[in-house]
């Protein structure tokens, strides 16, 4: 293996017994390139060719309150695969947020878990008072890894190969972009929502494989909610109105205090280059839901796949160790039990109805990218360790016949969620 370090970023970070700040959780720092990867066993499959994405999330400098894991920076893991080898890079993302931190060699921004006015420079997104991170989610589009923070940022731009950084993404409106934006590979259409405490709360937005924005509308909502993935079909975009949001009263104080208000779950369903007037809204039992899987058609109905939570707001866990029992239980699987779950919408009648499709706490799934839209078979969800934002594991999930394969990763080993895999195109490269 030949090893390549970058020259060393600035951090403030002390040592402390943050549970999410030691552990698989403690943060890295060092930058790298590395070819030839050591195989330490078996044999990389020649035909695998492209590269395998991951954004992490690691803490620079000491937090100004009570460290929150989403509060971390975004570095951008990428394993690029070609003629049965490997290498390796990673890459803190520039964010103006990274930028200025590294300047003042200090955190300026408070987190998820901190009281407002905790920051020392204005935020970002829906909150208002956070570090744009763009650390939630990496997807590929237009032949750019696009990185995204999931209280709505500024969307940072990266060539997937070489991990060279772009800025921000051109055509990112002013109110942001959340994490999980979605690609369609079939036609190349990036989709998109984001989300604030302002009227009409909700905006979705569709680009082009050249960059272009095709349709931005606005989804007006009764009030600032707090959506955090959608999904599409080949003709519909799905987006989301749960009920567990910001408490209104509080938030008029900038206390930002998630509540399970009296509501069903609304499912806004909308085609891809509808407007806010062609919005259907089906209702379903309430939840709150972190990701879905996919959604197609089939006859009259249009069919969603994701992850139920049975428990949105756990009561503080008491294994966690003192001082941490809320955000802990708000990180854990087995606090707030996600099910995967099918929501299918009538589009003929307007019903809706729902099937479990297993009792196990599953999360952080993914399926084929290329077949995503359209009808599908496999679903790989990830397990976690019960107490911890750890996976453990997968489950395969082959839904023509209901048959399903686990796999626990030995101890002190843990998978990542949603990462994204991107294929080269040979053709047209020269
Ligand atoms: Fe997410």
């Amino acid at each position: 293996m030949k090893l390549e370090r970058l020259p060393p970023i600035k951090s403030s970070l002390r040592p402390s017994n943050h549970p999410y700040l030691t552990g698989a959780w403690t943060p890295l720092h060092e930058e790298v390139n590395a070819w030839d990867l050591e195989v330490i066993e078996g044999k990389i499959p020649a035909d695998i060719d492209g590269v395998y994405l991951r954004n992490t999330e690691n803490q620079v400098h000491q937090p100004l309150g009570r460290h929150h894991p989403f509060d971390a920076d975004s570095m951008i893991h990428q394993i690029s695969f070609e003629n049965g080898r490997a290498s390796y890079r990673n890459r803190f993302v520039r964010t103006r947020c990274f930028e200025a931190e590294q300047i003042a060699g200090e955190s300026l921004w408070g987190g998820l878990a901190d009281p407002w006015g905790t920051s020392k420079r204005p935020g970002f997104g829906a909150h208002g008072g956070l570090k744009d991170n763009a650390s939630t989610d990496i997807v590929v589009h237009g032949g750019k890894a696009l990185a995204t923070f999931y209280q709505c940022g500024e969307a940072y731009t990266l060539d997937p190969e070489t991990l060279e950084q772009s800025g921000v993404a051109p055509w990112a409106p002013l109110d942001g972009v959340s994490a999980h934006t979605k690609v369609d590979e079939r036609t190349g259409d990036l989709l998109f929502f984001n989300y604030s405490t302002h009227a009409p709360y909700m905006h979705y937005g569709v680009v082009d494989r050249t960059g272009k924005v095709t349709n931005y509308t606005p989804i007006p909502l009764p009030g600032p909610r707090l959506p955090h993935d959608m999904a599409f079909s080949e003709n519909y975009s799905i987006l989301n109105d749960l009920p567990v949001f910001w408490d209104a009263e509080l938030l008029e104080r900038n206390i930002h205090a998630v509540r399970v208000h009296d509501l069903p779950s609304r499912f806004g369903v909308l085609p891809r280059y509808g407007k806010a007037e062609d919005v259907r809204w089906f209702e379903a039992a309430p939840t709150y839901i972190l990701h879905f899987l996919n959604a197609y058609e089939e006859g009259d109905e249009l069919i969603m796949d994701g992850y139920f939570q049975e428990n949105p707001t756990p009561k503080p866990l008491k294994t966690a160790p003192e001082g941490y029992e809320h955000m802990m239980a708000y990180l854990d699987e087995a606090s707030f039990r996600p099910r995967l779950h099918r929501w299918r919408f009538n589009l003929k009648t307007g019903a809706t109805v729902e099937q479990r499709l297993d009792n196990r706490d599953l999360e952080f799934g993914m399926i084929n990218q290329r077949i995503a839209g359209r009808k599908y078979r496999y679903i790989y969800s990830t397990t976690s360790k019960p107490g911890w934002f750890l996976l453990n594991g997968f489950v395969k999930h082959d839904l023509d016949t209901g048959q399903s394969q686990q796999l626990t990763l030995p101890e002190g080993r843990y998978a990542s969620g949603i990462p994204v895999r991107a294929a080269r195109e040979r053709q047209g490269r020269g």
